[in-house]
């Protein structure tokens, strides 16, 4: 059973990734190959697969504790109308990789195949099945065009792509479950064009860092994933000459900059279907924990939600070690010293004891 999860795990990797990217990229290449030199091993005569009830069967079997994964893979399977997909003895690599683009793409007609067959479920059937091990080659760097794509498609005219957003956060789920060194996820600025997607994309990788240290699982997880990648969202409403600015800035530039905040509170709340946490963080990650910075709310008394202070820390440390026309970067040890000498009153001590233990023990593991 080990391996029908590592092959479901594999095959639904490789649809995300090809809907993220293209169906010529080489991770999705990668994938489908290794989905089905998995799935070649596993065939006897047939692999049947079903949605049941809310569950994946495999061979009769339900195949459960494939969290993002499973859910992902039926509700990809149910935007096409199927509920069942068998796999017969001698499907081919081609068949396999065109079977998954055509699922990728939701604008695809399902094909008919040789040794693909899909249709509608006739059978009712039980068993239990648990754990599961995550095993996918794509790290968060490689995440970063996506944030782009997803960035550069967001106006006051256009609706977010949330479909792509959900994709991002799953790979960079995956990406954790893999590599155990944080800092070989979070990337260093190439050029002061990236920074918005760079910064992004580390903010959610160090914040699901952090909530994945503190317990957080599943939806949670992926929700501040979400939350964090968007956080910023509101500075692509602020002009670029004072985003970009090399000099420092005055007092009327600095309320221009802050004011990102409400903007993307503003955009996101308006987002049918996202998750009600990334207006709040866009809200307050420029809170403090005892209750300063900014925005001003008047009435909301100044407390963070937990997560915008999860965001806080992230963001902090992000900023620190990227370099920046107005910043030098820091080097890590400095910048925890300086988090641990805000604690309680820039940020939640016991988030920045949590930070510190938890990135020093990858530090040293990596
Ligand atoms: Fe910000
Ligand atoms: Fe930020």
């Amino acid at each position: 059973m080990e391996e029908t999860k590592r092959f479901l795990t594999t095959f639904m990797t490789a649809i995300s990734t090809c809907s993220l990217y293209s169906r010529a990229h080489a991770s999705v290449e990668e994938l489908a190959r290794k989905a089905h030199e998995i799935l070649t091993g596993l065939i006897k005569e047939r692999l049947e697969l079903m949605v049941l009830e809310g569950e994946l069967v495999v061979n009769r079997n339900p195949v459960r504790g494939l969290g993002l994964h499973g859910a992902n893979l039926m509700k990809r399977f149910k935007r096409k109308g199927l509920s069942r997909v068998d796999f017969l003895k001698g499907i081919t690599f081609i068949e396999l990789k065109q079977f998954i683009a055509d699922i990728a793409d939701p604008d695809r007609p399902v094909m008919t195949y040789p040794h693909i067959k899909t249709g509608a479920v006739d059978v009712r059937v039980g068993g239990i099945m648990t754990g599961v091990e995550i095993d996918v080659d794509s790290v968060a760097s490689e995440q970063i065009e996506g944030v782009k794509r997803l960035y550069r498609g967001i106006s006051s005219f256009k609706p977010l792509d949330t479909r792509g957003l959900e994709e991002i956060v799953l790979n960079f789920i995956v990406s954790f479950k893999k590599e155990a060194s944080i800092l070989k996820l979070i990337s260093p600025v190439s050029a002061y064009s990236e920074y918005t997607y760079t910064h992004a994309t580390n903010v959610a990788v160090l914040s699901m860092f952090q909530a994945e240290t503190l317990g957080f699982r599943d939806e949670l997880l992926h929700d501040i994933g979400v939350a964090a990648l968007l956080h910023d969202v509101g500075k692509l409403f602020i002009p670029r000459e004072i985003l970009e600015k090399k000099g420092s800035l005055d007092e009327e530039e600095w309320n221009e900059i802050k004011m990102h905040t409400l903007h993307g509170a503003r955009y996101l709340a308006k987002i049918d279907g996202l998750t009600p946490l990334a207006p709040v963080v866009a809200l307050e990650h420029h809170l403090r924990y005892d209750g300063e910075g900014y925005p001003e709310l008047g009435s909301h008394n100044g407390r963070q939600h937990f997560c915008s202070q999860i965001v806080a820390i992230s963001d902090f440390f992000d900023a620190l070690r990227s370099k920046r026309p107005y910043k030098r970067d820091w080097q890590i040890e400095e910048i925890i010293a300086l988090m641990k000498n805000s604690a309680g009153r820039e940020f939640n001590p016991v988030l920045v004891d949590n930070f510190s233990r938890a990135f020093t023990l990858a530090l040293k593991q990596g």
